[in-house]
C-alpha cells in the first residue's frame, strides 16, 4: 500500500469508529486507534478495522518500566497492528525491551513498526524546564531521537518542523507526522501545521490526519483530495 495517509479515528465509541471507517477506502489510506477509542472499545475494534481492510496504527505511546513496556508491545503486535509506539521517555532499557518484544511476532504477516515519540508537541521550553529539561526543546528530541536510533526502534512521531533535520540526522528512520491541515484549511487546535505535500518534501513518510477528512462534509472526497495533494 503506497498511500501515506493515516486517518486518526478519534472517537469515543465503537460505531462512531466503524461508521467513519465505512466511507474511507482502505486503499487509500491507514487508520490511527488511540487512547479514546482503544479505552472505549478495546483490541475488537482492532479486529473490526482490519476485517474491513485496514491496517491499524495503534497509537497508545507506552511509558512504564521496561517488562511492563515489553508485555505491552507484544500483546499489541500479536492483534497484528501495523504500526504501534512508546515515550523514548521512557528510557534505554525500556526501548530496547520494546524492540525486542515485538521482534518476530508477525500476526499480521509482517513485523509492526515500532516508532517512539519523543517531546510531545504540547510542551514548550518552559515546560521542559518544569520537568527539570533545560536544553531546548531540538535538543531534547534530538537526544531522544539518538537513544531511540541506538535502541533500534523503526522512527519517530515528530512535527513537520522537525522532519527534514531528524530524517537528516536518521535517514533509515520512518517518520511519522500529525499537525497535517490541506492548504485552504484552517488549523483547528494545532499551532504549527504543514501542508501534504510540504511535510513529504521535508522527509515525513506517513501523514496522521484526522479532522480534515473525519469533519469533512464528505469524508471520501476529502481523502481523495489529499491523497491528490500528497502526489502533486
Ligand atoms: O484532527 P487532527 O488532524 O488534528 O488529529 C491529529 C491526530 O494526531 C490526533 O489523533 C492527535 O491526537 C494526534 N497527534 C497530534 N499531535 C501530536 C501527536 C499526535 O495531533 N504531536
Amino acid at each position: 500500500m503506497k498511500s501515506p495517509l493515516i486517518v486518526a479515528l478519534d472517537y469515543a465509541d465503537t460505531a462512531a469508529a466503524l461508521a467513519m471507517a465505512e466511507l474511507l477506502d482502505p486503499r487509500q489510506c491507514r487508520v490511527k486507534v488511540g487512547k479514546e477509542l482503544f479505552t472505549a472499545s478495546g483490541p475488537k475494534v482492532i479486529e473490526q478495522l482490519q476485517n474491513r481492510g485496514f491496517e491499524v496504527f495503534l497509537d497508545l505511546k507506552f511509558h512504564d518500566i521496561p517488562q511492563t513496556v515489553a508485555k505491552a508491545c507484544q500483546v499489541a503486535a500479536r492483534l497484528g497492528v501495523w504500526m504501534l509506539n512508546v515515550h523514548a521517555s521512557g528510557g534505554k532499557a525500556m526501548l530496547e525491551a520494546a524492540r525486542e518484544a515485538v521482534d518476530g511476532v508477525t500476526a499480521s504477516g509482517h513485523q509492526p513498526l515500532l516508532i517512539a515519540v519523543t517531546v510531545l508537541t504540547s510542551l514548550d521550553a518552559d515546560a521542559l524546564g518544569q520537568l527539570g529539561v533545560h536544553d531546548s526543546v531540538k535538543l531534547q528530541v534530538e537526544r531522544l531521537a539518538a537513544l531511540s536510533a541506538e535502541a533500534g526502534l523503526d522512527g519517530l512521531v515528530c512535527s513537520a518542523q522537525e522532519a527534514s533535520r531528524l530524517k537528516q540526522l536518521h535517514p533509515e528512520f520512518c517518520l511519522v507526522t500529525p499537525g497535517i491541515r490541506p492548504a485552504q484549511h484552517g488549523a483547528d487546535d494545532q499551532r504549527r501545521t504543514m501542508t501534504p505535500g510540504a511535510a513529504l518534501a521535508a522527509g515525513s513518510d506517513y501523514l496522521v490526519i484526522g479532522r480534515p477528512i473525519t469533519a469533512a462534509p464528505d469524508p471520501a472526497e476529502a481523502l481523495s483530495a489529499l491523497l491528490a495533494a500528497c502526489a502533486g
